[in-house]
């Protein structure tokens, strides 16, 4: 299964993609988590991307199609993988259907997880992350059991530092000028799945998998 969670910021792409990911046995694919891992490393491509994201702005397209074009010819992807993050815009989305094409596969499904923009400022400001594990939390609609503290490792808690107020109002900008046309784009492959991506975790979680399964190639 070659899936792809489209999403805006706090859409629930990474909540949903670790989950899909432990239920399929297909690896998730963050691009937003492979860069800030090379920001926190201070790599020449962590330091490149850093700019942009601070902005909220996208990173260039060929730093990202990199990052794809390594990523999916690793053997873990032998059976699929998520996308969650990439492509962002349309030139992303050629680029990507360009690479498979090359091996005669293509993408399965895109699944669409609307969220409206009251609910993703609430979920980003509430959201924390944990520093070594990268388990993903939020106060209030996923509350660790130890306040500030992961459960799965105990290593502390952080706040993404583009959760600030105003770098989601950009973000957000940045999503519908740039990758909501990708609705369109994968409607007209007759790729794509819309579901409402509130009503709790767990509920997002079941009709994704209902859209898997009947997806299921
Ligand atoms: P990226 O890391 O991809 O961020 P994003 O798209 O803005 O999405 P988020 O990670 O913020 O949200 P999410 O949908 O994963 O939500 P989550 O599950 O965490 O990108 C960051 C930056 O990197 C970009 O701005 C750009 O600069 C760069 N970048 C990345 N990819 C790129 C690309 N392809 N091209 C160019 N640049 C790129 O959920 C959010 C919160 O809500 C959590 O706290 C969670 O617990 C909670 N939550 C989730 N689901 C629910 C629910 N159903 N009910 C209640 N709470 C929920
Ligand atoms: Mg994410
Ligand atoms: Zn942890």
């Amino acid at each position: 299964m070659k899936l792809i969670l489209l999403g805006a910021p706090g859409a629930g792409k990474g909540t949903q993609a670790a989950m899909l990911e432990e239920k399929y046995k297909i690896p998730q694919i963050s691009t937003g988590d492979i860069l800030r891992a090379s920001v926190k490393e201070k790599t020449s491509m962590g330091v490149k991307a850093k700019e942009f994201m601070d902005k909220g702005s996208l990173v260039p397209d060929e730093v990202v199609v990199g990052i794809i074009e390594e990523r999916i010819v690793k053997p873990d992807c032998e059976n699929g993988f998520i996308l969650d993050g990439f492509p962002r815009n349309t030139a992303q989305a050629d680029a990507l259907s360009a690479m498979l094409d090359k091996n005669g596969e293509n993408i399965d499904l895109v699944a669409s997880i609307l969220v409206d923009d009251q609910e993703v400022i609430a979920r980003l400001a509430g959201r924390r992350t944990c520093k070594e594990c990268k388990k993903g939390y939020h106060v209030t609609f996923k509350p660790p059991k130890e306040a500030g503290k992961c459960d799965a490792c105990g290593n502390e808690l952080f706040q993404r530092t583009d959760d600030k107020e105003e770098t989601v109002k950009d973000r957000l900008e940045v999503y519908k000028e740039q990758t909501q046309p990708l609705i369109d784009y994968y409607s007209q492959k007759n790729k794509l799945k819309s579901i409402v991506g509130e009503g709790g975790i767990d509920k997002v979680f079941e009709k994704i998998c209902g859209l898997i399964d009947e997806a299921m190639p």
